[in-house]
């Protein structure tokens, strides 16, 4: 099996879940917090170097304020977990999003993370919080502007890796594969410039119940897919016999 080298997740359907039980939405936040702490396990013992979740979006403020609450008391404990998880499978954390909109207490859990897990390099996991892809081009080429205005860039030297490099995925390979669980097939505002030639895999099982089962499916999937990046295959090429 082919093992893609960055796998993008939209962790999708706690609430629905829980619903489906007679149970409350937060009962499938934990539920889901739960998962993706399993997850890592899988993606570590699968071989996959890279691994980019969407954990919470810039429009998900728009919930009702005792969700919002949940989902932060969530993160509280899960950025301190995660500092096992992160030792566990030797992997480097990294946040993407713009966290300057969370309490201070979770900024400072997520610089504690960050650092500790600065030493890993077996497994790269990027958490996306209060993350928007338009947010973080926005955000990316405010940066560029101000080092423009600062004479450090000239605009006829911006290219495509430029651009990059003013990203929070600075550095972080584009995803191979996105796999977005629950049913919907839309991005929702996720990576829409790192995902430009990215496969992508939907799926009907709900975030919690995505276990390892399903994420070799998802590569069995993708490895049945034949990515030309805009070419030709070989064979398709070397077929003709005129
Ligand atoms: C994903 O599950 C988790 C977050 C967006 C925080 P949802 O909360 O979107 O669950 P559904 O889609 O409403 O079922
Ligand atoms: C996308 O899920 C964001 C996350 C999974 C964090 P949503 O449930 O918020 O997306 P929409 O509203 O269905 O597009
Ligand atoms: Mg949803």
């Amino acid at each position: 099996m082919n093992i893609p080298n960055h796998v993008a997740i939209i962790l999708d359907g706690n609430g629905r879940w829980a619903k489906a039980k007679g149970m409350p939405r937060s009962y499938g936040h934990m539920k889901g917090c739960a998962n993706l702490e399993s997850i890592c396990d899988d993606v570590k013992e699968l071989g996959i170097k890279y691994l980019t979740v969407y954990a919470f979006s810039t429009e998900n403020w728009k919930r009702s304020r005792e969700e919002v609450e949940g989902l932060m008391k969530l993160f509280r404990s899960y950025l301190k977990r995660c500092l096992k998880i992160a030792e566990r499978n030797r992997m480097r954390v990294r946040i993407i999003g713009n966290i300057s909109a969370f309490d201070q207490d979770i900024q400072d859990s997520i610089h504690v993370l960050e650092d500790y897990s600065s030493q890993y390099d077996e497994l790269y996991f990027q958490i996306a919080l209060n993350y928007g892809s338009r947010d973080e081009l926005v955000r990316g080429i405010r940066k560029l502007a101000a080092d423009i205005s600062d004479g450090k860039i000239a605009p006829s030297d911006i290219g495509e890796e430029t651009l990059e490099g003013y990203l929070d995925t600075a550095g972080v390979p584009d995803p191979d594969l996105l796999i977005r669980t629950s049913g919907e097939m839309r991005l929702s505002n996720f990576l829409l410039w790192q995902m430009a030639y990215t496969e992508m895999y939907f799926t009907d099982v709900a975030w919690p119940d995505f276990h390892k089962k399903e994420l070799v499916e998802a590569i069995e999937v993708y490895n049945g897919r034949d990515r030309r990046y805009g070419g030709i295959k070989e064979e398709a090429s070397c077929s003709r016999q005129d």
